[in-house]
């Protein structure tokens, strides 16, 4: 096989991990969606499908990536040699590549505002929703955006693994950390905030749906990057770690801690502000603004608040856009700037009609939904859970038990995971899945 580049060490490799989980899903997605499920009820939730069963879905992937030490498609070509399970691959690749092109369009977003917040032109009250229009549907505007999103994207992975997707990780992920501990802080600080708090905490059990238990699934399974092929990419560039369970466990905690922050970094200064916290998707982009612009120190704060939207953003894009750069540069032995060339072009294709779909394509739809909604929905919604679904029936029923114990020899719990692989985790995932294409 071609000398292929790595992570350093464990710490890098967790901290590209903790990179590609914590992103969007953690700061535009959770804070909504748990704005619009019962707050406190949703996290509970939420955190036990993270630890019952998706902390072991994510070690089966990990396990398929390290054992071949090949891309999501070249896997399963050196585990089952000869059989249909490679084009799970491509079910991967296409699903990577379909979520970094809305993903991509949602991080123009988030340049821009960082962009409006330096140049002290974030919008006042009665503009937000206006200004929040004009981002998405301006076409050069937007364009332009997503475009820079993108090529920010690429650039990261020319400089390698090592190189390029450690070292940025490396320094992003605590400064991230850092960014919103600061923004908490000044949350707190707001009058009347404690209600926030109290949202956060004083679970409303009658706000649950079926509808609920599905999203917080998919949140999961979003928020930790599952089912995508990121995990068995990166888990491809992690020589002998033979403390996968830790290592998954570390990361998945992070992702959670940071969700929680982010919420608390949210919801009072929501509700010191008299907002509702079930504003939906546009909570990021219309209310926060609409915060900083009330608060005394607001544009400093929403700077450091763009930019920590930013940071996570782009740490997680690399890690969509590496899935297919790996598979195109050993499937088609390209070389690796010739390969992330071609992926991101056609990344870019796609973006084009995300983007565009906010605007003058914004009547075109396929399926009742627009491109970006479709796009959005069908990988959250059907990819990633299927993905994760095919992970845990080929670890489980066609990997040899002894194959997987191998990768993971030093965990005592390695029994218990087995059996939620083999078991709990397929019944979970299709139960969930049916029950909510049924309601
Ligand atoms: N986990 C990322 C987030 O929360 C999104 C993502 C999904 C990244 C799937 C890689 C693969 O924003």
């Amino acid at each position: 096989m071609v000398n292929r580049d790595s992570f350093a060490n464990s710490f890098g490799a967790l901290m590209a991990l903790v990179g590609s989980a914590i992103g969007l899903g953690n700061l535009w997605r959770f804070p909504y969606l748990m704005g619009t499920n019962g707050g406190a009820a949703f996290i509970i939730i939420y955190i036990a499908f993270v630890f019952l069963f998706c902390i072991p879905i994510a070690i089966a992937e990990f396990t398929i990536g390290q054992r071949s030490q090949s891309n999501a498609f070249g896997a399963f070509k050196i585990l089952a040699p000869g059989t249909k399970w490679r084009f799970m691959g491509i079910l991967f690749v296409l699903g990577a590549v379909m979520v970094l092109s809305f993903y991509s369009v949602v991080g123009g977003w988030t340049m821009d505002y960082l962009f409006q917040a330096i140049s002290l032109s974030l919008p006042s009250i009665s503009d937000a929703p206006n200004t929040f229009s004009k981002v998405i549907s301006s076409e050069y505007r937007s364009l332009i955006s997503t475009f820079v999103f993108l090529l920010s994207t690429s650039v990261i992975l020319f400089a390698g693994v090592k190189g390029g997707i450690e070292k940025c990780a490396k320094v992003m992920m605590p400064l991230l950390f850092l960014l919103i501990i600061v923004v908490i802080f000044k949350s707190l600080s707001l009058k009347g905030s404690s209600e926030g708090i109290e949202f956060l905490l004083k679970p409303d059990f009658s706000a649950i749906t079926a509808n609920t238990i599905l999203s917080a699934l998919g949140q999961a399974f979003f928020s930790l990057s599952i089912g995508m092929g990121t995990l068995m990419t990166y888990a491809s560039y992690v020589r002998k770690n033979k403390n996968v369970t830790a290592l998954l466990s570390k990361m998945a905690i992070a992702d959670t801690l940071f969700a929680l922050l982010a919420g608390l970094a949210i919801m009072p200064a929501v509700f010191a502000l008299g907002v509702s916290p079930s504003e939906g998707p546009g909570l990021l982009f219309i209310i926060l603004p609409e915060v900083f612009s009330q608060i005394s120190g607001g544009s400093f704060f929403a700077i450091l608040f763009f930019a920590a939207v930013f940071l996570a953003a782009i740490t997680s894009s690399i890690s969509l856009l590496e899935v297919a750069v790996a598979f195109i540069g050993e499937e088609f032995k390209m070389g690796r700037k010739k390969a992330i060339i071609v992926s991101s072009l056609f990344c870019l294709v796609l973006a084009v009609l995300c983007s565009l779909s906010q605007g003058v394509l914004s009547s075109f739809k396929l399926f009742g939904k627009t491109i970006f909604d479709l796009f959005d929905s069908t990988t959250a919604n059907f990819i990633m859970p299927i993905g994760a679904l095919l992970i845990v029936i080929f670890v489980g029923w066609k990997m040899k038990k002894t194959e997987f114990y191998d990768e993971i020899s030093t965990s005592k719990l390695k029994k218990v995971i087995y059996f939620i692989i083999k078991y709990i985790a397929p019944i979970a995932i299709i139960s969930i899945m049916v029950f909510g294409w049924i309601s």
